[in-house]
């Protein structure tokens, strides 16, 4: 296990190499999940770094998973987009797979858009929707912030009943109506995957109160309140949860739908960006 001030050694030497790179303060950090790496593209005066680069970051092996840190402006106001994540399944100590988002927040994000493709474990999501991610169920058995605690990062025990902040949360909403999107909200269960679900585990979500599934975000999420980062989540969803409709899942069509809805979560995206901006000024 690693000790805590490992930690923040490892994510100070990245940050330092990173503030090499880019002088740029990010104020929004927003991580772009599967099939939504075209965020990334909307970046101006880009600076773009392979996680490969990063020192101690880790790159994803998932394809749809692009693997970059993009500094830069979006509709005015300066974000860093992670695009492509690591995913526990992929083997990776939880710790390490919310390296990067920590190190965005160490860069200076206060506030984080998390977005992911999920499965919709109720019948009425329909492939292509956009969900705002309310509250979520970390059903994967293992928390980021097991071990010492590092205090310089935040609390032993941090309080997780805003896990998503309902402020920044209407901003997503009023983002939407300005760029004309539907959003519908939902709670996102998060599971270890890689399997997706079985029918069975769907009925047992739904009963869980969930209304979403995916395989990542959760440890994020947490990771974040611990740095007291403000987040709000968006899901797109690509599939009808396991049992829901009869097709099989497929990791190809999951990044499919999620390239067609790339459109509407990107102008999205963009107005969100642009509301934060205006309040800043
Ligand atoms: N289950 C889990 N993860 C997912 C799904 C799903 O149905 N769709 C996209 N990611």
């Amino acid at each position: 296990m690693t000790e805590a001030n490992d930690t923040l050694a490892k994510l100070d030497a990245a940050a330092d190499w990173v503030r090499q790179r880019s002088g740029r303060v990010p104020v929004l950090g927003i991580v772009a999940g599967s099939g939504l790496g075209a965020l990334a593209g909307l970046v101006e005066e880009a600076t773009r770094i392979p996680y490969a680069q990063i020192p101690h970051a880790l790159s994803p092996t998932v394809i749809g998973h692009a693997g970059e840190l993009v500094l830069g402006k979006l509709s005015g106001l300066d974000v860093a987009v992670l695009s492509g994540r690591v995913h526990g399944y992929e083997g990776h100590p939880t710790e390490d797979v919310v390296f990067n988002v920590r190190l965005v927040a160490r860069l200076g994000a206060k506030r984080f858009l998390v977005t992911n493709a999920a499965g919709g474990v109720d019948p009425w999501l329909m492939p292509g929707m956009l969900c705002r991610i309310v509250d979520h169920l970390n059903l994967t058995g293992k928390n980021p912030l097991t071990g010492p605690n590092v205090a310089a990062l935040g609390p032993r025990f941090p309080d997780m009943s805003k896990p998503y902040a309902p402020a920044l949360g209407a901003v997503l909403e009023r983002a939407a109506e300005r760029a004309g999107v539907t959003l519908h909200a939902g709670v996102y269960a998060g599971l270890t995957g890689p399997s997706y679900e079985t029918p069975a585990e769907i009925r047992m979500l739904r009963v869980l109160g969930a209304n979403l599934v995916g395989m990542s975000t959760v440890h994020e999420v947490i990771a974040l309140n611990h740095m007291g980062v403000e987040v709000t989540g968006l899901s797109c969803v690509t599939n009808h949860a396991a049992g829901v409709s009869s097709a099989p899942l497929d990791h190809a069509e999951v990044a499919q739908i999620a390239d067609e809805a790339g459109p509407k979560l990107l102008a999205l995206v963009r107005a969100f960006a642009g509301l934060l901006a205006e309040k800043s000024n």
